[in-house]
């Protein structure tokens, strides 16, 4: 199937699947993968581990002044995309529940999204860009030519995010991840800027009991009718 060369977005809630979902769309059309929550990741790396994070209290000052020096930039390969700090590839690292902890807060900071927001739409100056988030349709695309906003029942989201967990070898337990994801949707979508929330001319998909499989027959009929192909 031949798609245009547009720029989709796919936003919701943590663990609705949507970077699974993404990464899919990148493959199946050969379009470039973003991964927006991954920069607000980075950035709560680089807060923790500069010391910028104590006792729950984040030196925003101190963040503000050293951001323009922190370089983040994906790599995109075959086997995926990669966050990079520099030379250091932090994708693991990025996705502890230490830094799941604090991402919320940093990411709800206005000069941390304004930033990550310039980098975006560096990333996508060639066009044919797949990005998920929380206010891609929204806020940093929004004139996105085809957005998509991803939900999923609260019993299948923990899941996902405590069997990722667990295959990522990782410690924690079924409560700390239900706490985990309502304190992160109540700050996602409570916050002043750029809060969650679907752009109206977004296309919802409940995925609670779809496959990969299903998901993508479900977006080709939605590109075949939205954008007349007929293949
Ligand atoms: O998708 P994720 O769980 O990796 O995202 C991590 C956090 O980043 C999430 O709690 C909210 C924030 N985020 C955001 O505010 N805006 C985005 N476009 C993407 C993520």
């Amino acid at each position: 199937m031949t798609v245009p060369d547009i720029i989709i977005a796919v936003d919701g809630c943590s663990s609705t699947g949507k970077s699974t979902f993404a990464k899919l769309i990148a493959k199946e059309f050969s379009f470039l993968y973003l991964d927006s929550g991954a920069m607000y990741r980075g950035v709560t790396l680089f807060a923790m581990e500069k010391g910028m994070i104590e006792e729950d209290v984040i030196d925003e000052t101190a963040l503000e002044a050293a951001l323009p020096s922190l370089e983040l930039h994906f790599e995109h390969s075959p086997q995926g995309t990669n966050l990079f700090w520099g030379s250091r590839c932090i994708e693991k690292e990025i996705r502890t529940m230490e830094v799941s902890a604090y991402v919320s807060p940093i990411s709800a900071l206005p000069f941390v999204r304004a930033w990550v927001d310039e980098l975006l739409h560096l990333f996508s100056k060639g066009g044919r860009v797949v990005m998920d988030g929380r206010d891609i349709g929204t806020s940093v695309f929004p004139n996105a030519e085809l957005k998509i906003f991803l939900t999923a029942s609260p019993k299948v989201r923990v899941k996902r995010r405590y069997d990722e967990l667990i295959s990522k070898g990782q410690k924690t337990s079924y409560e700390e991840v239900v706490k985990n994801l309502s304190e992160r949707d109540y700050i996602d979508s409570h916050r002043s800027v750029s809060p969650l929330r679907k752009a109206e001319d977004a296309f919802v998909l409940d995925n609670s009991d779809m496959t990969l499989h299903e998901e993508i027959i479900w977006l080709r009929g939605l590109i075949q009718g939205r954008f007349g192909i007929f293949e």
